[in-house]
Parts: C-alpha cells; structure tokens; sequence
C-alpha cells in the first residue's frame, strides 16, 4: 500500500529571524508543492529517492551520521516503525516543485508531506499531530526553527505566527500576486540563524530597538492588509528589508534586487533566512508584467499566489 501526502512551499511576507526571538511574522503558503509517497518494505531499511539523491539507513538509526539532509525522514520513518512495533522498512520517494536551500520553504514543506505520508501508512493523524511531528523531524537538521515554516506548510494560507500563541489565519480578503527572484546564492538556514543569534549577542540593544520596529511595522501591516491597501504593504516590506540589512542577513546580489524590484512593485525584501536564497516583491495585475520583465535581467523570476489548501493527503 501506497500513502502519499504533499504540502506547499512558503514565503515570509514580514518578521522572519524576529519570529525565532518571540516576534510576531506574516507569512503565506505557495502555489509550489512537495509530494512524498511512502510504503512499507520487507528489507529493513529507510530508503529515500529524491532529486537531491538516493539514500538507505538502517531501520533503527534515526542519526545516521551520513545523510544529514534526509535525517528528518530518517527520524520519522523509525519513529514510525517502533510506534506500531513494525519489523519491516519503509521506501519514501520525494518529489519537488520546489527548489531546495532557497528560503521558500522546501526543508519543513517535505517534513509536513513526509510527517502525514509516513504516519498516513498506519493511522490518519490531525494536521495539528502531523505538525508536531514534522516540527520535531526538522529540528534534527535544524534546532532553532521558530516552527513558522512548517504550521503554514501544514495549514496553508495568509497567516500570522509567533511561538507563544501559534498559527492564526489572517482573513483580510486582500487579493495580491508576489514575485519571486532566486539569487541562486545558496544558504544554510540553520547558519543564518545562527549568524543572527551572534549579532544579537553582539549588538544587544540594537537588537532591541530593531525588533521593537519590526512589532510595531508588523501592527501597520495589519491594518493595511485590512483594507487592500498594497501600496502601504508594500512599502513596509521595504521597510522590513532594511531592518533585516541591519541584522547582516543581506547580501549584494539581494540588495540589487531588492532595489531593482522596487523600480515596479509596491515593494520588496529577502524572504525566509537570507544570505542568499530569494527576495519577493508585492505587485498585482497592474505591475507584475513589468517587475517580472525587469529582474528577469539579475535572476530567475517566476510569480506565485497564496495556496489555501496547505497540506494534502491521498492515502
Ligand atoms: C526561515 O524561513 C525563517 C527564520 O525566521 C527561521 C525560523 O523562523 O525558524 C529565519
């Protein structure tokens, strides 16, 4: 028996880094997807396919040294396995919509999909179960994640997250298109965290008074989001993306398209982690054409709209 699930990717419209300090972020999913499809083998082995490689672990090893990216699976497929006492393994095929290491929420929309698909061969868990659960499976590779990527690659939709109160659906009705540009600078989110964490260490009261801006810029969003209004929206991305200059997560190639972008769209900033990875620009049918024209020059561009499905399950 097969059992396949499959989540969307995402983008952090405001409040990413902050988010991991308690701050609140805005964030969507995307029409971008990751299917994982599992069944149960006679072998006793974790085998994983996926365009980043083929790999195979013992059964009982969820911290096979050697597989760090496919560690997550790894964890949830042998979780899996001794939760219902199985002396078998399980084959666990991957396939993305969504480029990997390029802030777009690739690494928690694969854990959602693999949390429902693996679990989906035994029992159908509430999508508030499956996101404990990938949680868990992402921090093996990635211990501080905040747990913003993975609750809106499971529940989908606009959505504002902070860790203290969770997930909450935004229903502002407010109707935009982003655009995506990949700088195919690649990055380590679990580093830039890391990096960030230094700079606060480093810079304590500067730190402070950043993430007091990005909370209140976050209260205007609200407000702006409520009525449509994406000129504003946008220009507090472009607000957001200097504060996120400050905490040293830019780079040049990302400040050229930031400024580049903000030539036609409301407005622009980095999405996700930074240190390379992709900026996103806020337009709607009367600027998409010329802000996608104008950075097809610096990087690859593609526009998206918000998915509302969020996690899926065939079993
Ligand atoms: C990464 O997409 C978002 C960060 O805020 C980390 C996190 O929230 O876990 C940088």
């Amino acid at each position: 028996m097969n059992s396949s699930a499959s989540a969307p990717g995402k983008v952090i419209l405001f409040g990413e880094h902050f988010v991991v300090y308690g701050a609140k972020a805005i964030l969507c999913s995307i029409d971008k997807r990751i299917k994982v499809t599992s069944q149960l083998i006679d072998e006793k082995k974790i085998k994983i396919k996926s365009e980043l490689g083929n790999v195979e672990a013992d059964a009982d090893s969820s911290s096979n040294d050697s597989h760090e990216l496919f560690k997550p699976f790894v964890y949830l497929a042998d979780k899996t396995l001794k939760k219902f006492n199985k002396n078998c393994g399980i084959e666990i095929k991957i396939e993305s919509e969504i480029p990997s290491g390029i802030g777009l929420g690739s690494s928690s929309a694969s854990c959602v999909a693999a949390a429902a698909s693996i679990t989906g061969l035994f029992e159908k868990l509430p999508r508030e179960d499956i996101l404990k659960l990938a949680i868990e499976a992402e921090r093996k590779i990635f211990n501080n994640t905040s747990g913003a990527d993975c609750s809106v690659c499971t529940f989908g939709g606009l959505a504002e997250y902070d860790i203290k109160n969770g997930f909450k659906k935004i229903n502002s009705g407010s109707d935009f298109d982003l655009v995506i540009a990949n700088s195919k600078q690649s990055h380590n989110t679990s580093e830039v965290v890391e990096k960030v964490k230094k700079f606060k260490e480093n810079n304590k009261e500067l730190f402070d008074s950043l993430y007091k801006q990005e909370s209140e810029l976050i209260q205007d969003v609200f407000v702006s989001l409520g009525k449509n209004d994406l000129s504003k929206v946008g220009s507090l991305m472009s607000k957001n993306q200097a504060l996120l200059e400050q905490i040293g997560v830019s780079t040049d190639k990302l400040d050229i398209l930031v400024k580049e972008a903000k030539k036609t769209s409301f407005g622009a900033k980095i999405t996700g982690a930074g240190g390379g990875g992709c900026i996103i620009a806020l337009v709607d049918k009367s600027n998409i054409t010329p802000t996608l024209t104008n950075l097809k020059d610096y990087a690859e561009v593609f526009s998206t709209r918000i998915d509302n499905r969020g996690l899926v399950d065939t079993f």
